[in-house]
């Protein structure tokens, strides 16, 4: 073993990691149980990589979430990230509990609308909406366009009043706060490309009030992605809190205060972020305001109440090395190979679980070198055939997937704790369709 290796926090075993996820069971005989549904049998019905979801568990966050705010006491939306996990069951189940919708694209607004979520619950989020996605989302009546920037606002002030519309902006607003996150998603330091400049914030406003086709109802923030502790928060609230004032000191409307997301979850062994503490920030900042909240959470409702299942093609010694090769890849997964994210995994079967582990190389049959799920993981002996669930895959898993190495993508499968039930939701991708739409002209002439 490596100084490294020794002196490193050591990873959680698989009984640290199912109990930490109460939706997870093994059983001896039926293996890994995901809301009491047997993985194995969705792996046989579908194949591997298939990504399985839990609609009882995603349920469960939302209420959880819900209850925190309510009591907090804090007039509050929730507005689902799209963009975590746009898969019409998932918006269309959020939707039926209540939630809104934040959506960053034009594809993401249909979706919502498609799985039933009225644009009146839906937050149009993101730094480059163009000319179309503006004149869509007024013509669908959103509730509510987070402006980015000073030309953003011109361009919505420029739509709004060709269609003869007043657009409800919130102005997102960058405070300068260090998320204390992955560099890749941190949105809320002075020069990440999010937001407008704390410092230019307040004339903006007042510019806006005065512009045609403008409403500003708001101010938005949202820091980063991931983040557990809630100092970043407070500081970035605190601040939002002083802008309030001092806008509504110079006779400004600020009806509403949107929160953002980023609430983090325990993939290895940190600390989740709690609700309560989460909701307490907000109450602590914005709760005496008498403001329209909103937050737009995605991976806390549902990476958790998600996996990735895969089957070992081979396992390749090369020592010392282990090679345990998936016929799932950062193709399926990206968050590995783009972040070094660290995702638990678990063999489907409880024989392999019990078997004795030792370290291994989990990677994908990609031709990347990054093409890695996890390094020096201690694993049982997994053969040929034998399958792993990836876990906490239920945010910004298949909705990064790719095709790379002409690799379709894999089917989803919902189960659902309370009916003991599972279906599939998304078949999988066929060869033919990859390259469905493309073609070949011979010589371009
Ligand atoms: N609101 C805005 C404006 C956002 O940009 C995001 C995420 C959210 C809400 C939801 O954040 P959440 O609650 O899910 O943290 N692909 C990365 C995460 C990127 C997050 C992008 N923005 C990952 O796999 O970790």
């Amino acid at each position: 073993m490596s100084i490294s290796t020794a002196l490193a926090v050591p990873e959680p075993g698989f009984a640290a990691l199912m109990a930490a996820r109460p939706h997870l069971a093994m059983d001896a005989m039926a293996g890994l149980l995901f809301e009491g549904v047997p993985l194995a049998a969705i792996a046989d019905a579908l194949g591997t990589p298939v990504w399985v979801y839990g609609a009882a568990t995603m349920r469960g966050r939302y209420h959880a979430l819900r209850a925190a705010l309510d009591a907090a006491g804090l007039d509050a939306g929730v507005h689902y990230a799209v963009k975590a996990n746009d898969h019409l069951a998932v918006l269309a189940l959020f939707g039926a509990e209540g939630a809104g919708a934040d959506v960053v694209s034009e594809g993401e607004l249909r979706r919502a609308h498609a799985a039933g979520i009225p644009a009146r619950r839906i937050v149009f989020s993101g730094v480059g909406k163009t000319l179309g996605e503006i004149r869509l989302a007024l013509a669908e009546g959103i509730a509510q366009i987070n402006i980015e920037s000073a030309e953003e606002l011109a361009m919505v002030s420029a739509v709004a009043t060709a269609m003869d519309r007043r657009a409800p902006v919130a102005l997102r607003v960058n405070p300068d706060v260090d998320a204390g996150t992955h560099p890749k998603i941190a949105t809320g330091r002075a020069g990440d490309k999010f937001g407008i400049p704390y410092g230019d914030a307040a004339a903006l406003y007042a510019h806006a009030a005065t512009l045609p086709g403008i409403a500003p109802v708001g101010l938005a923030v949202h820091i980063g992605s991931q983040i557990t502790a809630m100092a970043p928060y407070r500081a970035a609230y605190g601040r939002i809190a002083e802008l309030v004032r001092s806008l509504r000191a110079q006779g400004l409307v600020v009806a509403r205060v949107d929160c953002g997301g980023g609430l983090g979850i325990g993939y290895r062994d940190e600390p989740a972020a709690a609700p309560a503490a989460f909701a307490g920030a907000i109450r602590a900042t914005l709760g005496d305001l008498g403001l329209r909240l909103m937050i737009e959470p995605g991976r806390w409702l549902v990476g958790p109440a998600g996996v990735l299942l895969a089957s070992v093609v081979l396992v390749k010694q090369a020592r010392p090395r282990r090679f345990v090769v998936l016929d799932a890849a950062m193709n399926d997964l990206l968050r590995p190979a783009l972040y070094g994210a660290w995702h638990g995994i678990v063999p489907l079967s409880a024989v392999d679980a019990a078997a004795p582990a030792s370290p291994a190389e989990i990677a994908g049959p990609v031709c990347e070198s990054g093409d890695i799920f996890a390094t020096d993981r201690a694993l049982p002996p997994l053969e040929a055939g034998a399958r792993v669930a990836i876990l906490d895959a239920g945010a910004y898993g298949a909705v990064m997937s790719s095709t790379y190495n002409a690799r379709p993508l894999a089917p989803q499968a919902l189960v659902d704790g309370d009916t003991g039930a599972w279906r599939t939701i998304r078949v999988r991708q066929s060869h033919a369709e990859l390259w469905a739409g493309e073609l070949m002209p011979g010589r371009v002439a």
